[in-house]
């Protein structure tokens, strides 16, 4: 074995608990209380990265602050690699779902538990450790290294985008890794050709001047709540089809081959509608359950507020309605673009009698990438090795703001390999992550880094 992989065995105990130092840390980027928090994450994941051998600074914003190491010392050679991923989180809520506290990591069963294990602090330090190793255990890395971690990804990634654009010879590189993913199953790893992109607005319907007996004035005066109803009523078609004009125009068709292997992965339906308890009837049927989730777009409610609903019944007739709707856009797609055809939509189906606004809160656009070429052999080999499987290719639902916006300026194709595992619960109460990957995971990018060589 290589002193690099030497060292990772040896330090594994002290990694591990570095993390879990990282995952106490509330970094919840969408709560103002937790900003504290958020730039604590940020100063403690500079001073590792400056512990591990690398230079590192904390850079401002006019949100939270961006952490940017930096190890240069490859030579013009060799290849620059940009590691990026997001040390923010999101809010633990509902607290009284998790069965151990959400910042007080522990460990269960093979599954380290935490906020953040999976979505994303312990996969971005998976790379810090595997920079780590090479450095202290060889004195350098094989390619020049720049680790860019934001505070904002679950919030948009707004100020990172310009910060991309004002440092495009800073941030310059051949290749961009990210880990904010997962493996296709346990023991088979996934290289992603695509994310989906977002559009996230509130609806808000507003009505009489306060809310009103229903008795004495229902009937002449529109119902808020029933307004907003008409409106996500006319959103979608019968057959799963979204029915806003328009909205399909620039949805590209994939190409046979990519299809024709998405549909020859070995994609669980049943246990996937087993593990959340609903069945798989929604979306455009014509296509197969894993290309509803990565190639084609959708229409959500997100939630929903209007009138009383505390217990027992109270007659009113509310006097405003409000919708959370977001909208996951595949390639071709601009959110920009979707907000308008929704806004001239909406203003066409709206009824009389009640004002209707849209919030737009924030987006990303969808990313697409052909698969092949070194890169892709680059990481297939550093799978291998970690976990004795080549990796499947495949699509991913979410989105990730920055993807597209790295290869539009940095013109640098981008590699997705994550490490968690299906069913980590991102997001949600008990969010996990393979304690065997904190292993595998900094032993494949330790690969990585040497095969990108
Ligand atoms: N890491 C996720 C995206 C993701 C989810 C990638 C599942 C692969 C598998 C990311 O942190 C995320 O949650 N993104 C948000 C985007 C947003 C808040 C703008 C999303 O997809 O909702
Ligand atoms: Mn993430
Ligand atoms: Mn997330």
């Amino acid at each position: 074995m290589s002193d690099v992989q030497e060292y990772i065995g040896d330090g594994l105990q002290r990694f591990t608990e570095e993390i879990f130092d990282f995952l106490r840390i509330p970094s919840v980027s969408a709560r103002s209380d937790h900003d504290t928090d958020t730039r604590h994450a940020a100063e403690w994941l500079r001073a590792q990265m400056i512990a591990g051998g690398l230079e590192a600074e904390v850079i401002d914003t006019p949100g939270h602050p961006i952490v940017l190491g930096e190890w240069r010392e490859a030579g013009a050679d060799a290849p620059t690699i940009l590691v990026y991923g997001h040390y923010d989180v999101q809010p633990a809520e509902p607290l009284d779902l998790w069965d151990s506290p959400p910042f007080e990591p522990e460990f269960r069963e093979g599954r380290l538990y935490a906020r953040g294990s999976a979505d994303d602090k312990a996969q971005l330090y998976l790379h810090v450790k595997a920079a780590e190793a090479h450095l202290k255990a060889g004195g350098a890395l094989p390619v020049n290294l720049i680790i860019l971690a934001e505070g904002e990804e679950e919030v948009g990634s707004k100020n990172l985008v310009p910060f991309v654009e004002a440092n495009r010879d800073r941030l310059a590189c051949d290749t961009v890794v990210i880990s904010d993913s997962g493996m296709f199953a346990p023991g088979l790893p996934a290289l992603l050709f695509s994310l989906r992109g977002l559009a996230y607005c509130e609806i808000h319907v507003d009505g009489p001047r306060a809310d009103l007996h229903s008795g004495s004035y229902g009937g002449p005066i529109v119902n808020p709540a029933m307004a907003l109803s008409q409106i996500l009523a006319t959103l979608f078609e019968d057959d799963g089809r979204i029915a806003i004009p328009g909205f399909y125009d620039d949805v590209l068709d994939w190409d046979d081959r990519t299809r024709e292997g998405i549909r020859s992965l070995p994609f669980d339906e049943e246990e996937l509608a087993a593990s959340v308890g609903a069945t798989l009837s929604g979306g455009e049927k014509a296509y197969s359950v894993p290309e509803r989730l990565w190639t084609r777009p959708t229409c959500e409610v997100n939630g929903l507020l209007s009138g009383y609903t505390g217990e027992g019944a109270k007659t009113v007739l509310p006097s405003r309605a409000m919708a959370k709707v977001s909208f996951r856009l595949v390639a071709d797609q601009d959110p920009t673009k979707v907000y308008e055809l929704l806004r001239s939509h909406v203003s066409n189906v709206a009824p009389e009698g009640v004002t209707v606004r849209i919030e737009e809160l924030h987006e990303g656009l969808p990313w697409r990438a052909p698969i092949g070429g070194k890169h892709t052999e680059a990481a297939t080999t550093a799978l291998r090795k970690a976990f004795g499987a080549a990796p499947v290719l495949a699509g991913e639902g979410g989105t990730i703001p920055i993807v597209s916006h790295f290869e539009r300026v940095l013109g640098a194709p981008a590699l997705l390999i994550g490490f968690s595992l299906p069913g980590a619960n991102e997001h949600a109460p008990n969010e996990w992550f393979p304690e065997e990957n904190i292993e595998k995971g900094i032993r494949t990018l330790a690969y990585l880094y040497e095969e990108l060589r």
